[in-house]
């Protein structure tokens, strides 16, 4: 089967928060399965704005997005199957490493033997076996860094979006991860 070219499409879109100004206008962007796509522009310019759109967080004032061909206005932000690591990434500061990664599945109602093993891959990944008990305020920043990163991968989403979320992480750690 061929790739999806307009995975994720951004038709019309425009965002105004005070019915005024635009902070995002006409914006039409497709993105294909598989795509890696990042944005550039000036502080303020609406980067996290689409984002926040695409997640559910926020909704367009005009157009429309689609995931996979299918208008996503209507389906809730936890149904759209979208990982999200914010700019400053939020961990729940009152649970551990492993209580963090277990949410997203537990939300998706994943057995406990599938969720242990999913979390112990994702922690693999960012290079933090055996950080599981520690709680987020026992981590360094980018540590936390990239347990946000794992807990944004560990449902095996179709999305995923990144707000900034490397800032804190040296060159080598990006290099060797591929990121
Ligand atoms: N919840 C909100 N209510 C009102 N205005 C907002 C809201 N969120 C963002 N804005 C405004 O919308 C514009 C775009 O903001 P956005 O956060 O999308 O920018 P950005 O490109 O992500 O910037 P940065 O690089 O600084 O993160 C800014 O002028 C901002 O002040
Ligand atoms: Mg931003």
């Amino acid at each position: 089967m061929s790739k999806n070219k307009e995975f994720v499409k951004f038709e019309k879109v425009d965002k105004s928060y005070d019915g005024k100004i635009l902070v995002v206008k006409d914006l039409n962007l497709d993105i294909s399965e598989g795509e890696f796509i990042t944005m550039l522009g000036p502080s303020g310019s609406g980067k996290t704005t689409c984002l926040m759109m695409l997640a559910g967080f926020e909704t367009p004032t005009n157009g429309e997005i689609y995931l996979d061909k299918n208008p996503i206005s209507n389906i809730p932000p936890h149904k759209r199957g979208i990982g999200m690591v914010f700019q400053n990434y939020a961990l729940f500061p009152h649970m551990t490493v492993y209580e963090n990664l277990a949410f997203p599945l537990r939300v998706r109602k994943i057995s406990k033997d599938d969720a242990d093993k999913k979390i112990d891959k994702a922690l693999s990944m960012v290079s933090l076996s055996g950080f599981e008990n520690r709680m987020p305020g026992q981590l360094s920043g980018g540590q936390q860094q990239r347990v946000a990163v794992a807990r944004a991968l560990v449902f095996d989403p179709s999305v995923v979006l990144m707000d900034e979320p490397l800032g804190a992480l040296d060159k080598k750690f990006k290099r060797k991860h591929a990121i």
